[in-house]
């Protein structure tokens, strides 16, 4: 188990563990990636004998179960999942999320999309009002990703290539600053569009269910979406 070492990972542990009384027993979940998850995986070690096993959104999480000695799972086995849980770059009060900052978000997008419920854990400095002042990551096949930051430029944005980083699907990573995301729905389906794209960090169409978000005075909530 990590120990967090500012308030800031005291936080994201915070979460994580408000998680774990959420999660039903006795199934299959979904988990996600990035040291929020972290968090969560090193505590859902501690009731491995009271889940069927977990379904990873990364080669690192699946590395990080085995560790704690959960038994892994393939999505194409297991079928449908009663409850996935990850973390998120921003979160809007529609739950509408920025992914990817990890670099996983299309094993993410999978398994979320294949879940009952997406319960996304946050520390209050991920809730914003407008989504966009983190860059938004897109997987990229290799031979479109100057193709897809034309094509972004075009948008508005101002894309950067992640420097040394592949994904788990042998792609790029295309972060995008400067994005006006004030229609989420909409920007997602026209990212998607684009041929080359292997799928975009903006979570609109499949948002988070519930929200755990772990605050600064030491309360958590877990909120739902408003309209
Ligand atoms: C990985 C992700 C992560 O959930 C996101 O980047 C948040 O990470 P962290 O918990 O480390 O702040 O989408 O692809």
């Amino acid at each position: 188990m990590t120990t967090p070492d500012t308030d800031s990972e005291r936080l994201k542990q915070a979460a994580a563990a408000a998680a774990l009384e959420l999660i039903p027993r006795d199934c299959v979940i979904g988990v996600g990636t990035g040291s929020t998850t972290n968090y969560f995986i090193d505590l859902l070690g501690d009731i491995r004998n009271h889940i069927e096993g977990a379904v990873a959104s990364s080669e690192a999480t699946a590395e990080r179960l085995k560790k704690n000695g959960i038994d892994l799972m393939d999505l194409n086995t297991t079928g449908d999942l009663p409850v996935y849980v990850d973390g998120a770059d921003e979160t809007n009060t529609r739950l509408q999320l920025i992914k990817g900052g990890g670099g996983a978000l299309t094993r993410e997008k999978i398994i979320a999309a294949a879940s009952h419920e997406f319960i996304c854990l946050v520390d209050e400095s991920k809730c914003v009002d407008t989504l966009g002042e983190f860059p938004l990551p897109i997987e990229v096949l290799p031979m479109a990703r100057s193709y897809v930051a034309r094509e972004l430029v075009k948008m508005g944005g101002d894309p950067e290539l992640r420097e040394a980083f592949k994904t788990d699907n042998d792609n790029y990573i295309l972060d995008i600053y400067s994005l006006d995301i004030t229609e989420p729905l909409e920007l997602e389906t026209r990212i998607n569009q684009l041929p080359g794209v292997v799928s975009v960090g903006l979570f609109a169409h499949r948002p988070a269910d519930r929200l755990v978000v772990a605050r600064a005075n030491g309360t958590i909530d877990v909120m739902k979406a408003t309209a």
